[in-house]
Protein backbone atom coordinates (compact mmCIF):
# COMPACT_ATOMS: atom_id res chain seq x y z
CA UNK A 1 0.00 0.00 0.00
CA UNK A 2 2.92 2.54 0.62
CA UNK A 3 4.00 2.41 -2.77
CA UNK A 4 0.37 4.29 -4.32
CA UNK A 5 0.40 6.46 -1.67
CA UNK A 6 3.43 7.88 -2.14
CA UNK A 7 2.70 7.95 -6.06
CA UNK A 8 -0.13 9.68 -5.35
CA UNK A 9 1.36 12.40 -2.90
CA UNK A 10 4.18 13.14 -5.45
CA UNK A 11 1.70 13.56 -8.30
CA UNK A 12 0.13 15.66 -6.13
CA UNK A 13 3.05 17.69 -5.50
CA UNK A 14 3.58 17.79 -9.39
CA UNK A 15 0.23 19.59 -9.59
CA UNK A 16 0.61 21.80 -7.02
CA UNK A 17 4.00 22.97 -8.61
CA UNK A 18 2.64 23.21 -11.88
CA UNK A 19 -0.48 25.61 -10.32
CA UNK A 20 2.67 27.72 -8.92
CA UNK A 21 4.71 27.40 -12.20
CA UNK A 22 1.36 28.73 -13.79
CA UNK A 23 0.98 31.25 -11.50
CA UNK A 24 4.51 32.86 -11.81
CA UNK A 25 4.50 32.67 -15.36
CA UNK A 26 0.82 34.41 -15.66
CA UNK A 27 2.27 37.52 -13.56
CA UNK A 28 5.53 37.77 -15.20
CA UNK A 29 4.18 39.90 -18.38
CA UNK A 30 7.03 42.54 -18.15
CA UNK A 31 10.66 41.48 -20.59
CA UNK A 32 12.49 38.75 -19.21
CA UNK A 33 15.25 39.78 -16.83
CA UNK A 34 16.98 37.26 -15.01
CA UNK A 35 17.74 37.87 -11.69
CA UNK A 36 20.73 36.03 -9.86
CA UNK A 37 19.36 32.96 -8.24
CA UNK A 38 19.10 33.29 -4.60
CA UNK A 39 21.89 32.43 -2.16
CA UNK A 40 21.51 29.18 -0.84
CA UNK A 41 18.57 27.87 -3.19
CA UNK A 42 18.70 25.08 -5.78
CA UNK A 43 19.09 27.31 -9.04
CA UNK A 44 22.12 28.63 -6.51
CA UNK A 45 23.72 25.24 -6.08
CA UNK A 46 22.72 24.16 -9.90
CA UNK A 47 24.44 27.13 -11.22
CA UNK A 48 27.75 26.37 -8.85
CA UNK A 49 27.60 22.96 -9.88
CA UNK A 50 27.69 23.79 -13.22
CA UNK A 51 30.25 25.94 -13.43
CA UNK A 52 32.54 23.93 -11.08
CA UNK A 53 32.21 20.93 -13.58
CA UNK A 54 33.15 22.98 -16.48
CA UNK A 55 35.92 24.78 -14.89
CA UNK A 56 37.28 21.15 -13.97
CA UNK A 57 36.99 19.48 -17.17
CA UNK A 58 38.99 22.52 -18.76
CA UNK A 59 41.30 21.89 -16.10
CA UNK A 60 41.43 17.89 -16.45
CA UNK A 61 41.67 18.19 -20.46
CA UNK A 62 43.68 21.27 -21.17
CA UNK A 63 45.35 22.37 -18.06
CA UNK A 64 49.17 22.13 -17.71
CA UNK A 65 49.79 23.63 -14.63
CA UNK A 66 53.09 25.59 -16.44
CA UNK A 67 54.45 21.97 -16.58
CA UNK A 68 55.66 23.11 -20.17
CA UNK A 69 59.16 24.16 -18.09
CA UNK A 70 59.47 20.57 -17.47
CA UNK A 71 58.28 18.58 -20.48
CA UNK A 72 59.80 21.58 -22.89
CA UNK A 73 62.04 23.67 -21.25
CA UNK A 74 63.86 20.46 -19.61
CA UNK A 75 63.57 17.45 -21.63
CA UNK A 76 63.43 19.63 -24.62
CA UNK A 77 60.35 17.22 -25.71
CA UNK A 78 59.44 19.59 -28.39
CA UNK A 79 62.86 19.19 -30.44
CA UNK A 80 62.37 15.68 -30.70
CA UNK A 81 58.67 16.02 -31.50
CA UNK A 82 59.10 18.50 -34.61
CA UNK A 83 61.96 16.94 -35.89
CA UNK A 84 64.85 18.45 -37.97
CA UNK A 85 63.06 19.46 -41.13
CA UNK A 86 61.16 21.39 -38.24
CA UNK A 87 63.19 23.30 -36.88
CA UNK A 88 64.16 20.46 -33.91
CA UNK A 89 66.11 17.83 -34.06
CA UNK A 90 66.11 13.95 -35.53
CA UNK A 91 63.74 12.58 -37.36
CA UNK A 92 60.63 13.76 -35.52
CA UNK A 93 57.55 12.31 -34.35
CA UNK A 94 54.98 11.44 -36.92
CA UNK A 95 51.34 10.93 -36.07
CA UNK A 96 52.09 6.95 -37.25
CA UNK A 97 54.64 6.92 -34.35
CA UNK A 98 52.68 9.08 -31.62
CA UNK A 99 49.25 6.80 -32.40
CA UNK A 100 51.97 3.53 -32.14
CA UNK A 101 53.05 4.61 -28.70
CA UNK A 102 49.21 5.33 -27.75
CA UNK A 103 48.72 8.81 -27.95
CA UNK A 104 45.22 9.55 -29.06
CA UNK A 105 43.33 12.44 -31.57
CA UNK A 106 40.40 14.10 -30.68
CA UNK A 107 38.20 13.96 -34.09
CA UNK A 108 36.26 17.29 -32.35
CA UNK A 109 38.73 19.23 -32.32
CA UNK A 110 39.81 18.60 -36.52
CA UNK A 111 37.96 21.10 -38.77
CA UNK A 112 35.61 19.19 -41.21
CA UNK A 113 37.87 19.85 -44.27
CA UNK A 114 40.74 17.82 -42.30
CA UNK A 115 38.52 15.00 -41.08
CA UNK A 116 37.49 14.55 -45.01
CA UNK A 117 41.17 14.72 -45.96
CA UNK A 118 42.34 11.99 -43.42
CA UNK A 119 39.42 9.66 -44.31
CA UNK A 120 40.13 10.03 -48.04
CA UNK A 121 44.22 9.40 -47.25
CA UNK A 122 44.70 12.77 -48.45
CA UNK A 123 46.69 13.13 -44.83
CA UNK A 124 50.57 12.17 -44.21
CA UNK A 125 50.34 10.40 -41.18
CA UNK A 126 54.32 9.80 -41.88
CA UNK A 127 55.43 13.56 -41.74
CA UNK A 128 55.65 15.12 -38.17
CA UNK A 129 54.32 18.00 -39.84
CA UNK A 130 51.18 17.06 -39.48
CA UNK A 131 51.53 16.16 -35.79
CA UNK A 132 52.48 19.88 -35.55
CA UNK A 133 49.24 20.92 -37.40
CA UNK A 134 47.04 18.29 -35.08
CA UNK A 135 49.23 20.46 -31.98
CA UNK A 136 47.81 23.45 -32.88
CA UNK A 137 44.36 22.38 -33.34
CA UNK A 138 44.81 20.82 -29.87
CA UNK A 139 43.54 17.72 -31.22
CA UNK A 140 46.59 15.19 -29.42
CA UNK A 141 44.62 13.95 -25.85
CA UNK A 142 46.82 15.27 -22.84
CA UNK A 143 49.23 17.05 -25.15
CA UNK A 144 49.52 21.16 -25.31
CA UNK A 145 52.38 22.24 -27.98
CA UNK A 146 53.42 25.95 -27.67
CA UNK A 147 53.96 27.64 -31.00
CA UNK A 148 56.27 30.77 -31.33
CA UNK A 149 56.82 32.14 -35.35
CA UNK A 150 55.24 28.79 -36.46
CA UNK A 151 57.69 26.80 -34.55
CA UNK A 152 57.15 24.59 -31.94
CA UNK A 153 58.69 25.92 -29.24
CA UNK A 154 57.63 24.03 -25.97
CA UNK A 155 54.99 21.28 -24.74
CA UNK A 156 53.11 20.23 -21.81
CA UNK A 157 50.87 17.69 -20.73
CA UNK A 158 47.74 17.41 -18.65
CA UNK A 159 45.72 14.57 -16.75
CA UNK A 160 43.69 13.33 -19.95
CA UNK A 161 46.92 12.42 -20.88
CA UNK A 162 46.85 8.78 -19.05
CA UNK A 163 43.58 9.12 -17.57
CA UNK A 164 41.43 9.77 -21.06
CA UNK A 165 41.02 7.83 -23.96
CA UNK A 166 39.13 7.83 -27.19
CA UNK A 167 36.51 5.81 -28.41
CA UNK A 168 37.72 4.89 -31.79
CA UNK A 169 34.41 6.15 -33.59
CA UNK A 170 36.24 8.41 -36.39
CA UNK A 171 37.08 5.47 -38.97
CA UNK A 172 36.28 2.06 -38.47
CA UNK A 173 39.80 -0.41 -38.19
CA UNK A 174 41.60 3.09 -37.72
CA UNK A 175 42.62 2.98 -33.53
CA UNK A 176 43.34 5.96 -31.72
CA UNK A 177 40.80 8.90 -33.66
CA UNK A 178 37.40 9.58 -31.68
CA UNK A 179 35.56 10.77 -29.51
CA UNK A 180 37.13 11.85 -25.85
CA UNK A 181 36.27 9.39 -22.87
CA UNK A 182 37.21 11.24 -19.90
CA UNK A 183 38.89 9.09 -16.81
CA UNK A 184 39.35 6.24 -19.01
CA UNK A 185 42.97 4.57 -18.28
CA UNK A 186 44.32 4.83 -21.66
CA UNK A 187 46.19 1.42 -21.37
CA UNK A 188 48.03 2.12 -24.67
CA UNK A 189 49.92 4.68 -23.71
CA UNK A 190 53.47 4.33 -23.64
CA UNK A 191 54.50 6.70 -20.89
CA UNK A 192 58.18 5.50 -20.62
CA UNK A 193 58.73 5.72 -24.29
CA UNK A 194 57.22 8.73 -24.47
CA UNK A 195 59.99 10.24 -22.09
CA UNK A 196 62.28 8.17 -23.75
CA UNK A 197 61.76 10.16 -26.96
CA UNK A 198 62.70 13.15 -25.19
CA UNK A 199 66.81 14.37 -25.87
CA UNK A 200 67.48 15.75 -23.24
CA UNK A 201 66.99 13.81 -19.45
CA UNK A 202 69.71 15.76 -17.28
CA UNK A 203 67.45 16.79 -14.80
CA UNK A 204 65.92 13.28 -14.62
CA UNK A 205 69.44 11.63 -14.10
CA UNK A 206 70.19 14.38 -11.41
CA UNK A 207 67.29 13.80 -9.63
CA UNK A 208 67.56 9.99 -9.78
CA UNK A 209 71.15 9.58 -9.29
CA UNK A 210 71.54 7.89 -12.30
CA UNK A 211 73.49 7.86 -16.02
CA UNK A 212 71.45 8.66 -19.01
CA UNK A 213 71.76 4.95 -20.16
CA UNK A 214 70.03 4.02 -16.37
CA UNK A 215 67.33 6.25 -16.94
CA UNK A 216 66.57 5.31 -20.37
CA UNK A 217 66.81 1.56 -19.26
CA UNK A 218 64.49 2.24 -16.74
CA UNK A 219 61.79 4.36 -18.88
CA UNK A 220 61.92 1.61 -21.40
CA UNK A 221 61.34 -1.33 -18.99
CA UNK A 222 57.50 -0.18 -18.04
CA UNK A 223 55.32 -1.12 -21.46
CA UNK A 224 52.11 0.05 -22.53
CA UNK A 225 49.47 1.32 -19.71
CA UNK A 226 52.07 1.79 -16.68
CA UNK A 227 53.54 4.22 -15.17
CA UNK A 228 55.95 4.17 -11.60
CA UNK A 229 54.71 7.58 -9.60
CA UNK A 230 57.11 6.44 -6.99
CA UNK A 231 59.61 6.64 -9.03
CA UNK A 232 60.85 10.23 -8.38
CA UNK A 233 60.39 9.55 -4.57
CA UNK A 234 62.38 6.22 -3.61
CA UNK A 235 64.45 5.51 -7.14
CA UNK A 236 63.15 1.97 -7.12
CA UNK A 237 61.59 0.47 -10.37
CA UNK A 238 58.44 -1.11 -9.70
CA UNK A 239 55.55 0.83 -12.84
CA UNK A 240 51.97 0.37 -11.91
CA UNK A 241 48.82 0.34 -13.92
CA UNK A 242 47.04 3.42 -15.09
CA UNK A 243 43.81 3.36 -13.10
CA UNK A 244 40.38 4.74 -14.30
CA UNK A 245 40.07 8.32 -12.75
CA UNK A 246 36.00 7.61 -12.99
CA UNK A 247 33.73 6.60 -10.84
CA UNK A 248 35.59 7.14 -7.46
CA UNK A 249 33.12 9.60 -5.56
CA UNK A 250 32.34 7.70 -2.42
CA UNK A 251 36.26 6.29 -2.53
CA UNK A 252 37.62 7.02 0.64
CA UNK A 253 41.50 6.48 -0.62
CA UNK A 254 42.70 6.98 -4.05
CA UNK A 255 45.92 4.92 -5.69
CA UNK A 256 46.71 1.61 -5.93
CA UNK A 257 48.39 1.81 -2.68
CA UNK A 258 46.12 4.64 -0.56
CA UNK A 259 48.28 7.32 -0.48
CA UNK A 260 45.15 9.76 0.09
CA UNK A 261 42.01 11.47 -1.45
CA UNK A 262 41.37 12.07 -4.78
CA UNK A 263 42.33 16.06 -4.17
CA UNK A 264 45.87 14.54 -2.34
CA UNK A 265 46.48 12.29 -5.10
CA UNK A 266 45.82 15.62 -8.16
CA UNK A 267 48.00 18.02 -5.88
CA UNK A 268 50.46 15.44 -5.80
CA UNK A 269 50.92 14.55 -9.37
CA UNK A 270 49.87 18.04 -10.89
CA UNK A 271 53.44 19.01 -8.56
CA UNK A 272 55.45 16.20 -8.42
CA UNK A 273 54.86 14.17 -11.72
CA UNK A 274 53.76 16.55 -13.89
CA UNK A 275 56.03 18.98 -12.67
CA UNK A 276 53.22 21.83 -13.21
CA UNK A 277 53.86 24.98 -10.45
CA UNK A 278 52.16 24.72 -7.11
CA UNK A 279 52.39 23.98 -3.56
CA UNK A 280 52.02 20.34 -2.20
CA UNK A 281 52.33 19.35 1.53
CA UNK A 282 52.92 16.03 2.64
CA UNK A 283 55.09 15.50 5.59
CA UNK A 284 55.04 11.60 5.30
CA UNK A 285 57.87 11.64 2.15
CA UNK A 286 60.23 13.11 4.64
CA UNK A 287 61.36 9.71 5.39
CA UNK A 288 65.04 9.34 3.88
CA UNK A 289 65.12 5.37 4.72
CA UNK A 290 61.70 4.71 2.50
CA UNK A 291 61.65 8.00 0.38
CA UNK A 292 65.20 8.83 -0.09
CA UNK A 293 65.06 11.01 -3.36
CA UNK A 294 62.02 12.86 -1.96
CA UNK A 295 63.29 13.55 1.19
CA UNK A 296 66.92 14.96 -0.44
CA UNK A 297 64.66 17.31 -1.99
CA UNK A 298 62.21 18.71 -0.09
CA UNK A 299 59.15 17.53 -1.98
CA UNK A 300 57.16 16.95 1.31
CA UNK A 301 57.32 20.65 1.65
CA UNK A 302 57.30 22.10 -2.15
CA UNK A 303 57.35 26.00 -2.63
CA UNK A 304 56.29 26.83 1.01
CA UNK A 305 57.12 30.88 -0.34
CA UNK A 306 54.91 30.32 -3.63
CA UNK A 307 53.31 33.59 -4.11
CA UNK A 308 49.54 32.83 -4.64
CA UNK A 309 49.49 34.53 -8.24
CA UNK A 310 52.30 32.32 -9.33
CA UNK A 311 50.85 29.21 -8.05
CA UNK A 312 48.69 27.35 -11.19
CA UNK A 313 47.58 24.31 -9.44
CA UNK A 314 45.89 25.23 -5.97
CA UNK A 315 43.57 27.13 -7.80
CA UNK A 316 42.34 24.42 -9.77
CA UNK A 317 42.20 21.76 -7.13
CA UNK A 318 38.62 22.29 -6.28
CA UNK A 319 36.88 22.19 -9.82
CA UNK A 320 39.56 19.39 -10.72
CA UNK A 321 37.84 17.27 -7.66
CA UNK A 322 34.36 18.44 -8.54
CA UNK A 323 34.46 17.40 -11.94
CA UNK A 324 36.96 13.72 -11.33
CA UNK A 325 33.84 12.73 -8.44
CA UNK A 326 30.97 13.69 -10.92
CA UNK A 327 33.20 11.39 -13.67
CA UNK A 328 30.83 8.09 -13.51
CA UNK A 329 32.05 4.29 -14.53
CA UNK A 330 29.93 4.06 -17.65
CA UNK A 331 27.85 1.02 -18.14
CA UNK A 332 29.12 -1.93 -20.20
CA UNK A 333 27.60 -2.21 -23.54
CA UNK A 334 24.81 -5.08 -23.77
CA UNK A 335 26.34 -8.28 -24.95
CA UNK A 336 29.44 -7.71 -23.48
CA UNK A 337 28.46 -10.52 -21.01
CA UNK A 338 26.14 -13.46 -20.19
CA UNK A 339 23.75 -11.76 -18.51
CA UNK A 340 22.51 -14.79 -16.51
CA UNK A 341 25.83 -15.98 -15.75
CA UNK A 342 26.64 -12.60 -14.48
CA UNK A 343 22.83 -12.48 -12.59
CA UNK A 344 24.55 -15.78 -10.80
CA UNK A 345 27.72 -14.21 -10.29
CA UNK A 346 26.09 -11.31 -8.29
CA UNK A 347 24.62 -14.07 -5.80
CA UNK A 348 28.83 -15.51 -4.93
CA UNK A 349 30.13 -12.57 -4.91
CA UNK A 350 28.58 -11.47 -1.76
CA UNK A 351 27.63 -15.04 -0.70
CA UNK A 352 29.92 -17.70 -0.83
CA UNK A 353 33.12 -16.26 -2.48
CA UNK A 354 33.02 -13.68 0.37
CA UNK A 355 33.65 -10.62 -2.18
CA UNK A 356 31.88 -7.99 -1.09
CA UNK A 357 32.91 -7.75 2.44
CA UNK A 358 35.77 -5.99 0.66
CA UNK A 359 34.29 -5.12 -2.33
CA UNK A 360 31.20 -3.57 -0.71
CA UNK A 361 28.47 -2.67 -3.75
CA UNK A 362 27.41 -0.67 -4.73
CA UNK A 363 31.32 1.28 -4.02
CA UNK A 364 33.03 -1.92 -4.22
CA UNK A 365 35.44 -0.98 -1.99
CA UNK A 366 34.92 -0.65 2.10
CA UNK A 367 32.99 2.89 3.15
CA UNK A 368 35.71 3.58 5.94
CA UNK A 369 39.60 2.86 5.58
CA UNK A 370 39.74 0.90 2.38
CA UNK A 371 43.43 -0.91 2.71
CA UNK A 372 44.78 -4.03 3.13
CA UNK A 373 47.68 -5.88 4.22
CA UNK A 374 49.57 -7.80 1.43
CA UNK A 375 48.66 -10.80 3.27
CA UNK A 376 44.98 -10.02 3.32
CA UNK A 377 44.63 -10.47 -0.08
CA UNK A 378 47.22 -13.14 -0.51
CA UNK A 379 50.43 -11.00 -2.94
CA UNK A 380 54.14 -9.96 -1.95
CA UNK A 381 54.28 -6.54 -0.07
CA UNK A 382 56.66 -4.61 -3.14
CA UNK A 383 54.47 -2.38 -4.17
CA UNK A 384 52.89 -1.36 -0.66
CA UNK A 385 56.17 -1.50 0.85
CA UNK A 386 56.70 1.71 -1.14
CA UNK A 387 53.64 3.76 0.26
CA UNK A 388 53.05 5.45 3.66
CA UNK A 389 50.44 2.90 5.06
CA UNK A 390 51.96 -0.30 3.62
CA UNK A 391 49.26 -1.63 2.46
CA UNK A 392 46.71 -2.03 -0.84
CA UNK A 393 43.88 -0.49 -1.58
CA UNK A 394 40.65 -2.30 -2.30
CA UNK A 395 40.14 -1.51 -6.26
CA UNK A 396 36.67 -0.21 -6.79
CA UNK A 397 35.21 -2.62 -9.76
CA UNK A 398 33.00 -0.67 -11.44
CA UNK A 399 33.78 0.05 -15.14
CA UNK A 400 36.36 -3.08 -15.05
CA UNK A 401 35.54 -4.20 -18.64
CA UNK A 402 36.95 -0.33 -20.10
CA UNK A 403 40.35 -1.99 -18.83
CA UNK A 404 40.93 -4.78 -19.55
CA UNK A 405 44.29 -4.71 -21.59
CA UNK A 406 47.31 -4.71 -18.86
CA UNK A 407 45.93 -7.23 -16.45
CA UNK A 408 44.73 -6.82 -12.90
CA UNK A 409 45.60 -5.68 -9.37
CA UNK A 410 48.06 -2.98 -9.05
CA UNK A 411 51.15 -4.37 -11.27
CA UNK A 412 48.94 -6.52 -14.08
CA UNK A 413 49.98 -9.62 -12.27
CA UNK A 414 46.74 -11.62 -13.06
CA UNK A 415 46.18 -10.96 -17.11
CA UNK A 416 42.70 -12.23 -17.19
CA UNK A 417 39.59 -11.92 -14.34
CA UNK A 418 39.56 -15.30 -14.30
CA UNK A 419 43.37 -15.63 -13.12
CA UNK A 420 42.16 -13.23 -10.67
CA UNK A 421 39.18 -15.20 -9.08
CA UNK A 422 41.50 -18.35 -9.12
CA UNK A 423 43.68 -16.91 -7.03
CA UNK A 424 41.25 -15.74 -4.19
CA UNK A 425 39.66 -19.53 -4.69
CA UNK A 426 43.14 -20.45 -4.09
CA UNK A 427 44.07 -17.93 -1.62
CA UNK A 428 41.00 -17.99 0.75
CA UNK A 429 40.21 -21.41 -0.21
CA UNK A 430 36.60 -20.93 -1.60
CA UNK A 431 35.83 -24.13 -3.10
CA UNK A 432 34.31 -21.85 -6.19
CA UNK A 433 33.48 -24.56 -9.28
CA UNK A 434 35.03 -23.75 -12.32
CA UNK A 435 31.53 -23.04 -13.56
CA UNK A 436 31.01 -20.31 -10.26
CA UNK A 437 34.61 -19.08 -11.29
CA UNK A 438 33.15 -18.22 -15.03
CA UNK A 439 29.68 -16.34 -13.35
CA UNK A 440 31.93 -14.52 -11.43
CA UNK A 441 33.65 -13.40 -13.86
CA UNK A 442 30.80 -12.53 -16.02
CA UNK A 443 29.73 -10.65 -12.75
CA UNK A 444 32.79 -8.41 -12.69
CA UNK A 445 32.16 -7.96 -16.89
CA UNK A 446 28.76 -6.69 -15.68
CA UNK A 447 29.55 -3.74 -13.98
CA UNK A 448 28.70 -1.38 -12.70
CA UNK A 449 25.05 -3.09 -12.99
CA UNK A 450 22.72 -0.42 -12.03
CA UNK A 451 19.41 -2.93 -11.16
C1 LIG B 1 51.88 9.98 -16.74
C2 LIG B 1 50.57 9.41 -16.54
C3 LIG B 1 49.64 10.11 -15.57
C4 LIG B 1 49.27 11.43 -15.55
C5 LIG B 1 49.72 12.55 -16.47
C6 LIG B 1 48.33 11.57 -14.47
N1 LIG B 1 48.14 10.37 -13.87
FE1 LIG B 1 46.82 9.97 -12.41
N2 LIG B 1 47.59 8.11 -12.18
C7 LIG B 1 48.58 7.55 -12.96
C8 LIG B 1 49.02 6.32 -12.35
C9 LIG B 1 50.07 5.36 -12.89
C10 LIG B 1 48.28 6.17 -11.16
C11 LIG B 1 48.43 5.06 -10.10
C12 LIG B 1 49.51 5.54 -9.14
C13 LIG B 1 49.77 4.63 -7.97
O1 LIG B 1 48.85 3.94 -7.51
O2 LIG B 1 50.90 4.64 -7.49
C14 LIG B 1 47.36 7.30 -11.10
C15 LIG B 1 46.41 7.49 -10.12
C16 LIG B 1 45.48 8.50 -10.12
C17 LIG B 1 44.33 8.58 -9.26
C18 LIG B 1 43.88 7.52 -8.28
C19 LIG B 1 42.87 6.62 -8.94
C20 LIG B 1 42.31 5.57 -8.02
O3 LIG B 1 41.94 4.49 -8.51
O4 LIG B 1 42.25 5.81 -6.83
C21 LIG B 1 43.70 9.77 -9.53
C22 LIG B 1 42.45 10.30 -8.87
C23 LIG B 1 44.47 10.43 -10.55
N3 LIG B 1 45.53 9.63 -10.90
C24 LIG B 1 44.19 11.68 -11.06
C25 LIG B 1 45.04 12.38 -11.90
C26 LIG B 1 44.90 13.79 -12.20
C27 LIG B 1 43.80 14.69 -11.70
C28 LIG B 1 45.91 14.11 -13.03
C29 LIG B 1 46.27 15.48 -13.55
C30 LIG B 1 46.53 16.45 -12.51
C31 LIG B 1 46.67 12.88 -13.27
N4 LIG B 1 46.12 11.87 -12.54
C32 LIG B 1 47.74 12.78 -14.14
C33 LIG B 1 49.07 8.11 -14.13
C34 LIG B 1 48.94 9.44 -14.48
C1 LIG C 1 40.37 -8.84 1.99
C2 LIG C 1 39.74 -7.92 1.09
C3 LIG C 1 39.39 -8.42 -0.31
C4 LIG C 1 38.59 -9.50 -0.64
C5 LIG C 1 37.90 -10.49 0.27
C6 LIG C 1 38.52 -9.51 -2.08
N1 LIG C 1 39.26 -8.46 -2.60
FE1 LIG C 1 39.49 -8.04 -4.55
N2 LIG C 1 40.91 -6.64 -4.08
C7 LIG C 1 41.29 -6.31 -2.79
C8 LIG C 1 42.45 -5.45 -2.86
C9 LIG C 1 43.17 -4.85 -1.68
C10 LIG C 1 42.76 -5.32 -4.23
C11 LIG C 1 43.95 -4.55 -4.83
C12 LIG C 1 45.11 -5.49 -5.10
C13 LIG C 1 46.24 -4.81 -5.83
O1 LIG C 1 46.14 -3.64 -6.17
O2 LIG C 1 47.26 -5.45 -6.09
C14 LIG C 1 41.77 -6.07 -4.96
C15 LIG C 1 41.71 -6.15 -6.35
C16 LIG C 1 40.73 -6.84 -7.05
C17 LIG C 1 40.58 -6.83 -8.47
C18 LIG C 1 41.49 -6.10 -9.48
C19 LIG C 1 40.89 -4.81 -9.97
C20 LIG C 1 41.77 -4.10 -10.97
O3 LIG C 1 41.35 -3.05 -11.49
O4 LIG C 1 42.90 -4.54 -11.25
C21 LIG C 1 39.50 -7.60 -8.78
C22 LIG C 1 38.93 -7.88 -10.17
C23 LIG C 1 38.98 -8.11 -7.54
N3 LIG C 1 39.75 -7.63 -6.50
C24 LIG C 1 37.89 -8.96 -7.43
C25 LIG C 1 37.57 -9.65 -6.27
C26 LIG C 1 36.68 -10.78 -6.22
C27 LIG C 1 35.93 -11.36 -7.40
C28 LIG C 1 36.67 -11.21 -4.92
C29 LIG C 1 35.96 -12.41 -4.35
C30 LIG C 1 36.36 -13.69 -4.91
C31 LIG C 1 37.55 -10.33 -4.18
N4 LIG C 1 38.09 -9.40 -5.03
C32 LIG C 1 37.80 -10.41 -2.82
C33 LIG C 1 40.66 -6.69 -1.65
C34 LIG C 1 39.81 -7.80 -1.55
Amino acid sequence: MRQPLRALALIGIGIASLALLVAAVGTNTGVVERAAPVLGSDDDLLEHARRSLEEGKQTFRFDTFGDEAFWGGALKLNETIAGEENGGSGPGLSPTMALQLGLKVDADALPASLKNDIRRGRVDLEDPATTLALLRLNAVVGVTGFFENGQLVSVGIQCALCHSTVDDSFVPGMAGIGRRLDGWANRDLDVGQIINFAPDLSVLNELLGTTDQQTRDVLTSWGPGKFDAELVLDGQNHPTLIPPAFGLAGVNLGTWTGWGSVTHWNAFVANLEMHGVGRFWDPRLNDATRFPIAAANGFANLNPDLSPEDDRITPKLADLHFYQLALKAPAPPPGSFDAEAAERGDELFSGKARCNQCHVRPLFTEPGWNLHTPAEVGIDDVQAERSPDRRYRTTPLNGLWTHMKGGFFHDGRFATLLDVVEHYNDYFELVLSPEEMNDLVEYLKSLPNED
